[in-house]
């Protein structure tokens, strides 16, 4: 993965702050050769973020720089150059716990996706599954939204539903969606992908 890179894939730069399973899914996706992106730059705010190793086992570079609430400004202008250096063409966050400036958005036009996993406009934010499951729902599920300057209020791109089961918990229901996830997150990216190459 780290040869030469393909001119006719999209490079996309990888946002986040944890464990990075999507993340994973989506460098692992890529790798192949019919894939229409690539992952030029995994990009974190947290230098301890488990994620992180599997951009460095697959040889993408790393901008890892934590975050603080007060220089907000100054990581996202660093985060942008870096992006920019890279020749990144669209930002896909995956477990990455900030939200853009207003700023930053505007760089990114169209250009930025989240994943979710809630059934958007349902549930946004933090505790998806344990308000899912308070709230009495049926399904729950996860989205694919294009990022605006909201907490998870950008437009749906595609989502899938999952049942809820009588015996639930926010655990064992977060490990059912994360599996659909992983299934969800690839699809979509190649297929924004081939959009903004054609
Ligand atoms: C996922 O559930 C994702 O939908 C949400 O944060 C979690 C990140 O998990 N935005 P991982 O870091 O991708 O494993």
């Amino acid at each position: 993965m780290s040869g030469t890179p393909s001119p006719d894939k999209l490079p996309v730069g990888i946002f986040l702050s944890g464990r990075g399973s999507n993340a994973a899914t989506l460098i692992q996706a890529a790798a192949d050769p019919a894939y229409p992106a690539r992952i030029a730059l995994v990009i974190s705010d947290r230098p301890e973020a488990p994620g992180l190793a599997h951009a460095t086992a697959a040889g993408i570079p790393t901008w890892v720089r934590p975050w603080r609430r007060a220089q907000r400004e100054d990581w996202e202008a660093d985060a942008d150059g870096a992006l920019r250096q890279a020749g990144v063409g669209l930002i896909a966050l995956a477990g990455f716990m900030r939200l853009f400036s207003p700023w930053m958005i505007q760089q990114w036009p169209q250009r930025i996706i989240n994943i979710h996993p809630s059934l958007l406009p349902a549930y946004p934010g933090l505790e998806t599954h344990a308000r899912a499951l308070a709230a009495g729902e049926t399904e729950a599920g996860c989205s694919v939204h294009w990022v605006d300057a909201g907490m998870d209020t950008g437009p749906v791109i595609d989502q899938v539903r999952v049942p809820i089961l009588a015996d639930d918990t926010a655990e064992t229901l977060a490990a059912r969606v994360l599996v659909e996830e992983h299934r969800l997150y690839p699809r979509v990216l190649s297929a924004v992908a081939q959009t903004l190459r054609a």
